[in-house]
């Protein structure tokens, strides 16, 4: 298999809800190792995008590929077997579930653990709250009880249970106060000196670009601009959305 094939790519995506076009011949891709975010303003089609990356939504044209394998006829379960994890907006942690439960459900693909040995799966599980300390002061509490900054992080080390190659997140800043978004770039790094790729989709170009080695825009579904971090942040069009809100508004 050649090695210069993409982790994950996306080939001429239109989607669809009903007769509403979200995307349109929607092109990106994400190399092994590489953090990848995708910025836009509201209603752009971000969250669709992962979506469709997830498996939750079907295009109505194009394909998802993970590598060299399209993922057009592949679950949601088994495209996570294969090496993808999700942090979704809004986290959706277990909020009555404690902390450490909340991180073994990472490791549980309907019907069963990803990997038989329960063994193993304890002992990542050590491995990833020595990596997060925080929450292992936190292991027994109930997630729901958790700050917003506590939950983002149990949702990332919960993703990180399945030894993912890639990990998606939606809004990972959302609601969070420049510390703990500190806190959380600073674990994306960590995780991703690894090997871990991330794709990110984020509303604020600046906060995002800040972590990302490579960046797409996209307007009522239709990808922009694209480029490096170091491009995106000089291009005058994402330094107008800067001076105003800080965010992708005016893009
Ligand atoms: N389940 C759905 N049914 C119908 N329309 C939907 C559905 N989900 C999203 N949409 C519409 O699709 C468009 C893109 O939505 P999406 O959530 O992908 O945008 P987004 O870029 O993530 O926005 P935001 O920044 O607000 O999170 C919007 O116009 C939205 O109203
Ligand atoms: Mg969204």
């Amino acid at each position: 298999m050649p090695t210069n094939h993409p982790l994950l790519s996306l080939s001429q995506i239109d989607t669809f809800y009903g007769a509403v076009q979200v995307h349109f011949g929607l092109n990106l891709h994400v190399d092994t190792g590489e953090i990848v975010c995708l910025l836009g303003g509201n209603a752009s089609g971000k969250s669709t995008t992962m979506k469709v990356i997830l498996g939750l939504l079907e295009p109505r044209a194009g394909e998802v590929w993970w590598g060299q394998t399209s993922w057009k006829k592949t679950s949601t379960p088994e495209r996570i077997r294969q090496g993808l994890a999700s942090v979704p907006e809004a986290r959706r942690l277990f909020g009555d579930m404690t902390v450490g439960e909340n991180l073994m459900m990472g490791a549980y693909v309907r019907p069963t653990f990803l990997r038989a040995d329960r063994n193993e799966v304890l002992r990542d599980r050590e491995k990833i709250l020595d990596e997060f300390p925080q929450l292992r002061e936190r292991f027994g509490q109930l997630a729901g009880t958790l700050s917003g900054g506590e939950q983002q992080m149990v949702a990332l080390a919960r993703a990180l249970m399945s030894r993912p190659r890639l990990i998606c997140m939606d809004e990972p800043t959302m609601g969070l106060s420049p510390l703990w978004v500190e806190k959380i770039w600073d674990l994306v790094t960590a995780i991703n000196k690894q090997g871990t790729a991330f794709f990110l989709v984020e509303q604020n170009a600046h906060l995002a670009l800040e972590l990302a080695h490579r960046g797409y825009v996209l307007q009522n579904g239709h990808l922009v601009l694209e480029g490096t971090a170091s491009d995106l942040r000089n291009d005058e069009r994402i330094r107008d959305a800067y001076l105003g809100t800080d965010q992708m508004a005016g893009i």
